[in-house]
């Protein structure tokens, strides 16, 4: 069977990693106009480098969860297309081999100079330089609000081609991630949604289950 998995913060909220759109979420400390847009890194590099330095380093303690590890296993028995729009090592470190990180990777840095891409370093500022160009415009390889997300023509063929998609722990508030679903109906997949509560999208999905990510995935990925 082939299978789209689609990720948001939600997967990671049990291993201790902020969502976006909770009462307590990341979008009600920064106003995302304010770290997530090119704009913000061009008015103040600083802020958006603390930012994100912050949320490396909670990447960094944050350990895999039941639901990192099911999905990696699920790959071990079906045709796989892990997308997920969320920028920690979670899924890699829970066993994933192949992960298509749509919004960047809060691990990998940027040169906003000459394109040039490193591993980050676990603290960037606005003097850190680039190791090809040598320029100080390194940049946190996330894909931000008005930028173009990574990966979509291997992201539709997939879903053109899947009997199976599944959104785990996403809003259904961010595009083009909110509309994969209408994509894999069209496409004549079975849709189920994965999540804590109903999100923005719910109503293209065939099938809902309700509850945490860490008690509901592996059910579910173990019945596949
Ligand atoms: N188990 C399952 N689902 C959960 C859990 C949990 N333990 N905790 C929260 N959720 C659900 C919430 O109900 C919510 O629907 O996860 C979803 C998280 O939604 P958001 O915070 O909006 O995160 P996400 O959907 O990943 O945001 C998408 O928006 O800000 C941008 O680029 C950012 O990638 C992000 C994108």
């Amino acid at each position: 069977m082939r299978i789209v998995v689609l990720t948001g913060a939600g997967i990671s909220a049990e291993s201790g990693l902020r969502t976006f759109r909770a009462e307590d979420g990341l979008w009600e400390e920064h106003r995302l106009e304010d770290v997530a847009t090119p704009e913000a890194y061009a008015r103040d590099p600083a802020l958006v480098h603390r930012f994100y330095n912050a949320r490396r380093a909670a990447a960094a303690h944050a350990q895999p969860n039941a639901a990192h590890e099911a999905l990696a296993a699920l790959a071990e028995r079906h045709d796989l297309t892990l997308v997920t729009q969320n920028v920690d090592d979670l899924h890699e470190r829970g066993g994933a081999r192949h992960v298509i990180h749509m919004h960047g990777q809060v691990n990998r840095a940027l040169c906003a100079a000459c394109g040039h891409r490193w591993d980050a370093p676990a603290e960037m500022d606005s003097a850190t330089e680039c190791p090809a160009c040598g320029s100080a415009a390194a940049r946190p390889d996330i894909v931000w609000f008005g930028e173009m997300p990574y990966h979509m023509d291997e992201i539709w063929a997939a879903l053109e081609r899947a009997d199976l998609f599944a959104a785990i722990g996403t809003s259904g508030q961010v595009y083009p991630a909110a509309g994969f679903v209408q994509h894999a109906r069209r496409s004549g997949a079975h849709c189920v949604e994965l999540n804590l509560d109903r999100s923005a999208v719910s109503r293209e999905f065939h099938e809902h289950l309700i509850g945490p990510a860490t008690r509901i995935v592996p059910d579910w990925a173990a019945g596949l």
